[in-house]
């Protein structure tokens, strides 16, 4: 069980004790930084994680301080699906729904406690399956690819 890790600096505390609280569970971590809580640009820590996620169908988390600028750039990136879940209603519905490959939590909306349960969900429930969901996300694909106006 592996999972990618990444924050700017807005999310570098949360990231800090997810990671733990993620190794206790049995994952195993890669941490693609930040490394310090020194500010620093959000979009290439999103694009980093991205491109390691879809080269190795590992699914990643992002943190910044609200979730939000991680989920749009993590979105610019073909084949990504990334949520912003404050709750884990969401959580779990975006992954039975979306299969989405991206967590993205806020560390400046979201305590510790439930961002824990929110990524636990989220790493545990699998994608329902389900022909409707499937046709929804080759819909999205074809957005990607310019086939639906
Ligand atoms: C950094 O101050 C903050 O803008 C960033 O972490 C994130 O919240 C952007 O969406």
């Amino acid at each position: 069980m592996k999972v990618i890790i990444g924050s700017d600096h807005g999310g570098y505390n949360l990231k800090s004790a997810l990671k733990l609280f993620l190794e206790d569970l049995g994952y195993n971590v890669d941490d693609i930084g930040t490394y310090s809580p020194e500010s620093c640009d959000y979009p290439p820590i999103a694009v980093k994680l991205a491109k390691k996620v879809l080269q190795s169908d590992d699914k990643g988390i992002l943190i910044c301080g609200t979730g939000i600028g991680m989920s749009i750039a993590a979105n610019k990136i073909k084949g990504i699906r990334a949520a912003l879940c404050n709750d884990t209603f969401s959580a779990r519905m975006t992954r039975e729904h979306n299969n989405s490959n991206v967590l993205c939590l806020g560390e400046r909306v979201t305590g510790h406690g439930l961002a824990f349960d929110i990524a636990k969900i989220w790493l545990e429930t699998p994608f329902s399956q389900e022909d409707k969901h499937l046709n929804r996300i080759n819909l999205i694909t074809d957005i990607e690819n310019e086939r639906l106006e």
